[in-house]
């Protein structure tokens, strides 16, 4: 990290991260947009041949995926005579999930090893071709499924950074970590768009606008793939989960959206869009049915949708089990046949996650041997399978083996980590400036909860294990040294930026639950302490086992919060959470609130500097935060007259210091043009000026609005926006791009984004407005 600034008006030497921000044109990387590889438009002659000479069997195979553990003992030890039976018979050409003995992870080394055995024997057995098998892994914060490697903050905190570099940079260096191990695929960016604030997924996105998500999806696709047909260090993204995941009714994974056509394509469907143009080179359909539909099955959503409107010419993945659902769970099947025939026939899925058994090899076969699937239908997903196993050069002579000079968890991939944390950590209340802490008045501080002393609950689920770093050990052990030793607790974050002579003691207070450890002694003590700062949040959960069914925190941490707050010593409260739990009485009995989400293991440094006024804070909170649990559907795009009584808007955060916004104008040659027709675009400029004593980064937000249109409007709708370093004193001007195109949506005539209607309409930025017409 490179510093900047220095002491202005006061003691504190604040300081703040220099990142080159890139504009948002340029892709983030050093390639321009149309140089990163994408998916082709049509699959290479070569591959059509081979294709057009592989058995029913064998095409069957490429679209079977199935998971790691009908292949590994908990051991660790390859058990080769499966593998050579699910080659010989199903000719299976993906398996996925994490590789560990007795619940530890393996290491890069041991990860390439084995993938190299399973691909050894899968190209041993007797076939047309040998095709190599491709290896998936969700690898959604940093390789966190391979021990030792670098994990970042989750998508939220990217999100909350406003920051696409970072998105794409943690994407790069994943990349690089997880091709160290010999996998090929990672089942990242995920653009749901949590609408529902209840929903345990929440904190794998980058938040609740489109807009913002597919900027930083696109960048992080760009990071993973780069030249990935030729450059062996890139791996394939995948878009998931496509489509409309982010909103279940009930609150609870896995359970069905209820929403409109028009919610869908102004709001759900954008980000996705916005990663097949960035060249995702393969999608994942999701869980869910829409509106009773699964979208599994779903021709509109799969073919029409996808396909043929959007334009997706990737490999398109099933999510785990999903064609078997149709049976077992949708209910929309009458047999695990009639199931493959529902989602084969009507969709243009090419793979099926199985995971666990070979009825989908099976029943697909059957079906095509007695004609009710065409087997064109499987040279289509055959081809699509083929062509990304070329495209990442498995199929060249010994493509399929590692490249062992890839390294993982380098100094610098660490400080990358940090920076994450450093730049979306969000301050969210800061009564009387009680932050940052000063040398003169702050020489002791009392660090309690449960949250600000462990890496578990900073790095979340998807670490280590599917369901986090538990300490009942999910499958295995959370202390050993793949986790332990690779991190930076609050606690000691806090220590490692004191100024020298600052007492800090850490006492755990209460549990996770809120149940009493030793809440009377923290009292007791309370008095010797000049600030009391307490981790509160969540646990470590994922997916459906993280479903609640009150949004609030445990009761006893919201108690705990008053009693240190009772002690009369000004109370600073971190936010350690997946999702936005509703605080309560935590609020006001905080005279400061920090929000740091899921930070990663490395994530306590940030916290400690930007408690003692080393980093100034600069995220922004990328979701509303619900006030009360019943708002678990708060979203600050809601329709204009809806009731809006959230806790903190989109896009709230404090800084250290102050930015002042003003001179909101047309640039210069444009003076005078506010007309936008459809096709055209003016550009509007705005001055910021850093009015406060310290050096900072502030994210301009620019929103769009039309006070009147057919369909009734949303209160505002992200449409830009520029994170900008300023010093203190310092002034720029911010240009951002407006354009009729802005204001389209879903009309009364239904027709997908087919709409702008005239009229007056404003640009918001900071609180300054400006007025253009649109004129049809
Ligand atoms: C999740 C996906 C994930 C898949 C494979 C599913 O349960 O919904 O996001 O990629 O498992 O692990």
């Amino acid at each position: 990290m490179q510093l900047f600034g220095g002491i202005i008006a006061t003691s504190i030497a604040l300081l703040s991260i220099i990142h080159p921000i890139i504009g948002q044109e340029l892709g983030y990387g050093t390639l321009k947009p149309e140089e990163y590889d994408r998916p082709s438009d049509q699959i290479d002659a070569d591959i059509q041949e081979m294709v057009s000479r592989m058995t029913i069997e064998e095409k069957i195979g490429q679209m079977t995926q199935i998971n790691q553990d009908l292949i590994l003992g908990e051991d660790g030890v390859l058990n080769k005579t499966a593998v050579e039976y699910y080659a010989k018979n199903y000719f299976v050409g993906s398996y996925l999930n994490q590789l560990a003995r007795d619940g530890k992870n393996f290491d890069h080394q041991e990860y390439a090893k084995t993938i190299e055995e399973i691909q050894e024997i899968t190209l041993g057995v007797n076939s047309t071709y040998k095709i190599p098998i491709i290896y998936g892994l969700d690898h959604i914060h940093g390789a966190h499924y391979v021990a030792k490697s670098t994990i970042f903050a989750h998508g939220i905190n990217l999100g909350a950074s406003f920051n696409p570099k970072l998105a794409y940079e943690t994407a790069v260096v994943t990349a690089r970590e997880t091709r160290a191990a010999n996998v090929h695929w990672t089942f990242a960016p995920v653009f749901d768009i949590p609408t529902t604030k209840q929903w345990a997924r929440v904190y794998e996105n980058f938040g609740e606008d489109p807009y913002m998500s597919g900027i930083m999806g696109a960048a992080a696709i760009r990071g993973y793939q780069g030249k990935y047909k030729t450059d062996r260090s890139k791996v394939a993204a995948t878009m998931k989960h496509f489509i409309a995941y982010g909103a279940p009714y009930s609150g609870q994974d896995r359970d069905s959206t209820v929403t409109s056509d028009r919610i869908i394509h102004d709001y759900f469907i954008p980000g996705f869009q916005d990663a097949i143009d960035a060249g995702v080179a393969t999608a994942m359909e999701s869980y869910i049915d829409v509106n009773g539909e699964p979208v599994v099955a779903s021709h509109y959503y799969l073919q029409e949708l996808l396909r043929e409107k959007m334009k997706f010419k990737g490999m398109l993945v099933t999510d785990w089990a999903e064609i078997a659902n149709l049976y077992t769970t949708h209910k929309v099947a009458a047999s695990h046949r009639d199931a493959v025939r529902l989602s084969i026939d009507s969709t243009s899925v090419d793979m099926s996650m199985v995971p666990e058994d070979v009825i989908f090899f099976e029943e697909l076969k059957q079906l095509v041997l007695d004609g009710v699937i065409d087997e064109p239908r499987l040279d289509e997903s055959a081809g699509r399978l083929l062509q990304l196993k070329k495209d990442l050069g498995l199929l060249e002579p010994e493509g399929w083996k590692v490249d062992s000079s890839l390294a993982i968890g380098l100094p610098e991939d660490i400080e990358l980590a940090r920076d994450t944390a450093r730049e979306s950590i969000t301050l969210l209340k800061n009564e009387n400036n009680v932050l940052p802490l000063t040398e003169e008045t702050i020489k002791r501080v009392l660090v309690v909860g449960p949250t600000a002393n462990t890496l578990a609950h900073m790095a979340g689920g998807w670490t280590i294990y599917w369901q986090g770093a538990t300490d009942d050990g999910w499958k295995g052990v959370s202390n050993d040294e793949q986790f332990y030793s690779n991190g930076t607790t609050i606690y000691n974050g806090i220590r490692t930026a004191a100024p020298e002579g600052t007492v800090i003691d850490y006492m755990p207070a209460f549990d996770i639950e809120g149940n009493d450890i030793n809440m009377d002694k923290v009292i007791a003590a309370a008095n010797d302490y000049d600030v009391i700062v307490v981790g509160v949040g969540e646990t470590m959960y994922a997916e459906a086992p993280g479903n609640i069914h009150d949004m609030s925190l445990p009761e006893g941490q919201i108690a705990s919060v008053k009693k240190l707050a009772d002690t009369g010593k000004p109370v600073v409260s971190l936010l350690v959470e997946g999702r936005p739990r509703v605080l309560k009485s935590i609020v006001d009995d905080s005279d400061a609130l920090v929000q740091t989400y899921l930070p990663g293991p490395w994530g306590g440094h940030a916290v400690g500097e930007i408690l003692f006024g080393k980093v100034n804070p600069s995220g922004r909170l990328p979701y509303t935060y619900p006030k009360n649990s019943g708002d678990m559907n708060v979203n600050y795009w809601r329709q204009a007259n809806d009731v809006w009584d959230p806790l903190y808007e989109f896009g709230h955060g404090l800084s250290y210091t102050k930015f002042t916004y003003g001179n909101i104008s047309l640039v210069e040659k444009e003076n005078g043009n506010t007309v936008l027709e459809p096709g055209m675009a003016r550009t509007v400029s705005i001055q910021v000026t850093n009015d406060g004593p310290y050096n900072g980064l502030e994210t301009v937000l620019m929103y769009i609005h039309q006070p009147v249109r057919l369909i009734t409007p949303p209160a505002k709708l992200l449409k830009g926006f520029e994170k900008i370093q300023l010093a203190a004193g310092e002034s720029k001007t911010v240009e951002f791009e407006v354009s009729a195109d802005m204001f389209r949506y879903t009309g009364v005539d239904r027709v997908p984004q087919g709409a702008i209607d005239a009229g007056p309409v404003k640009v918001l930025i900071g609180d300054q407005e400006f007025d253009f017409e649109i004129r049809a």
